[in-house]
């Protein structure tokens, strides 16, 4: 199953994977313009996942829903003794399941017109690769019997999907007691990815008040669960040699009331 977020962005393959392994080669290359810390999103919101855990908490699986190229997905394996990728998209986790087998892979950034310039995707050999898999499917639809988690990370994720709020709903089924969910988001609800009747903020309702998707998620998530932590951690997309897109995701760590 191919997604429309795929279908529609065949570079994104080339882009993500820059961003999940090609950190330092951005940094050297422009670190004269952009600070280093755009191309540490995917180091810090897994430090942040791991540091977050509750240690009272026994379940010892990770989830990284819209896993995209695996970075965050590796990581988690540095804590956690099994770690689900997962994701609509086949390129994305072919190079997932690469990285695992052989631990490393190349792969290319779009330079100028045509030209793409080679790059050496690597997983750390301190990083188990054997304790993750990774899984084709739709996160509307989870397999009924993918179990339960003591940490779910939704990295900017939730304004790609067609009904966010259905996803969110299932989150509390999807943990452990003491479990936590990262969800991260840059807030960025667009059609056609999500129609306007699903989206989790971005508008005024009925009584003309704003609606904001960081409001929405606490109040789908609240009854179940605490917010325990709050962050704002930036990320550059690099589109083509001298084009980038730099964002800033909100930050939300929720941990399930035991
Ligand atoms: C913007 S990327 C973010 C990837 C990664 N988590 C990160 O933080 O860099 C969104 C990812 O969600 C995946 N995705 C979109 N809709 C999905 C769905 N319905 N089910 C599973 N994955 C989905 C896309 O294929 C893509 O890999």
């Amino acid at each position: 199953m191919e997604s429309l977020y795929a279908k529609q962005h065949t570079g994104w393959l080339n882009q993500y994977a820059g961003m999940h392994y090609g950190a330092r080669y951005l940094k050297k290359r422009w670190s004269k313009f952009l600070p280093a810390e755009n191309f540490e999103f995917i180091e810090k919101l897994s430090k942040m996942s791991i540091d977050a855990v509750d240690e009272a908490c026994t379940n010892k699986r990770a989830l990284d829903l819209g896993c995209n190229v695996g970075g965050i997905t590796f990581n988690l394996a540095a804590k956690f003794d099994e770690v689900v990728g997962f994701d609509c998209s086949e390129g994305f986790i072919e190079l997932c399941e690469e990285l695992k087998k052989n631990g490393k892979a190349t792969i290319y950034s779009c330079e100028e017109g045509e030209l793409e310039n080679e790059m050496m995707a690597e997983i750390p050999d301190s990083i188990d690769r054997s304790k993750c898999s990774f899984m084709l499917g739709d996160a509307h639809a989870l397999p009924s019997d993918i179990g339960t988690f003591g940490c779910v990370v939704i990295s900017n994720v939730l304004d790609r999907l067609e009904n966010p709020k259905k996803v969110l709903k299932t989150i509390p089924d999807l943990l452990a007691d003491r479990g936590i969910c990262v969800i991260a988001s840059p807030h960025c609800s667009l059609e056609p990815f999500t129609p306007k009747e699903n989206w989790l903020g971005g508008y005024l309702n009925k009584d003309g008040q704003t609606v904001t998707a960081s409001q929405t998620i606490k109040e789908i998530l609240s009854d179940k669960m605490e917010l325990i932590q709050t962050e704002e951690i930036p990320f550059a997309l690099q589109y083509r040699i001298r084009n980038f897109e730099l964002a800033i995701s909100e930050v939300q760590v929720w941990k399930k009331y035991p």
